[in-house]
């Protein structure tokens, strides 16, 4: 391939910038064009199109966000926004695209390589739930943030004896709550891939306070129910002085970590490696870090994304 283009779908993550970066300085490097679109599959649609140059992706690798914007567009799950999108991407003289994004915005991608455009998909959010991967892109600076959050709380927490409710994102998975509620030392984890009994965090809160235990930290993974509605829950078992934190789109953004710019480089040069052989319809990971690239229709079709539940016991025996 000599002319591909890339794009950020979904939500957002830290790390993003240094994907496109290494995206397009490896494009370069071996010779093709590279074409930013705006906005995802919206600018796709649209024909928000341009040429990106070396100077295009200068100083952007410590920055949070995407300098190609994302959105979140579900008129491309239809028939009719898909062929628009392959239509302007011949338009452009565009063989080859590189999608970063979540699990929605690799739908798109296998849609366009069943309709016979060859899409690469690199794992961008800040939730790990992508199949085929150990990590995405933006996950390691989000369990950062929520562990600076986590380690804040827990001061004042102290200082008045509460009990809190810390909520984070992850959509539908528990990863961000699991890892940084290990990091931080939480006293439960609550996730959706596991059971929890409400009386049983009710009886670990007041063992811990018999104890002279003064905080209690509790992290939440959103996709199991709002904090305010756990703590309605919570309440029925007794007065823990509960206060409810949600982190919301803060563990969104910042500059992402070194552990996510690298990974970012590697999956971003990889995936200009994989068009240039001509090889597409694939999504890009690192298994037992190893760079992996796998049939994107048979890792979306067959394979479920798992957190790693050792953590969840972990926890359960060193926090109490
Ligand atoms: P993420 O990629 O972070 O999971 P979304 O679920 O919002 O975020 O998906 C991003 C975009 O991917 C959507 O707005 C839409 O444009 C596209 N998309 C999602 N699902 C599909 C689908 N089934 N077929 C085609 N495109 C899809
Ligand atoms: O997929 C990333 C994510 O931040 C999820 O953790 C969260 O559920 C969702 O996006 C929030 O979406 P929005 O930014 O559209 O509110």
């Amino acid at each position: 391939m000599k002319r591909i283009a890339i794009l950020t779908s979904g939500g957002d993550a830290p790390g993003m910038n240094a994907a496109v970066r290494a995206v397009t300085r490896r494009a370069i490097y071996e010779g093709m064009e590279v074409y930013g679109i705006n906005y995802g599959y919206a600018g796709l649609v649209a024909g928000d199109i341009r040429k990106l140059d070396v100077p295009d992706v200068g100083d952007i690798i410590q920055k949070g966000g995407t300098c190609l914007y994302s959105a979140r567009y579900p008129e491309f799950a239809t028939e009719e926004g898909q062929l628009k999108g392959i239509e302007q991407l011949k338009k452009f003289g565009i063989e080859g695209l590189v999608v970063i994004g979540g699990d929605g915005s690799y739908h798109g991608a296998l849609a366009l390589t069943k309709r016979g455009f060859p899409a690469v998909g690199i794992p961008g959010t800040i939730d790990n739930d992508i199949p085929g991967t150990d990590y995405t892109i933006g996950f390691d600076t989000a369990i950062n943030t929520v562990l600076d959050a986590i380690d804040r709380i827990r001061d004042t927490a102290t200082s008045h004896v509460r009990t809190f409710i810390i909520e984070v994102m992850g959509r539908d998975a528990g990863d961000i709550a699991l890892w940084a509620g290990v990091a931080g030392g939480a006293d439960d984890i609550i996730i959706p891939e596991h059971d929890f009994d409400m009386a049983q965090v009710a009886e670990k809160i007041r063992a811990g306070r018999d104890r002279g235990k003064k905080h209690c930290l509790i992290i939440l993974a959103e996709g199991v129910m709002p904090g305010s509605e756990f703590a309605k829950q919570l309440e029925v078992y007794g007065d823990f002085h509960a206060r409810v934190s949600v982190l919301g789109h803060i563990v969104r953004g910042g500059s992402p970590t070194a552990r996510d710019r690298v990974l970012a480089s590697k999956f971003g040069s990889y995936a200009v490696e994989l068009l240039k052989e001509g090889r597409g319809g694939l999504c890009i990971g690192s298994l037992n870090n190893q760079l992996v690239a796998a049939d994107i229709v048979e890792t979306l079709e067959q394979k479920k994304h798992q957190p790693d539940l050792s953590l969840y016991d972990l926890n359960h025996q060193i926090s109490f």
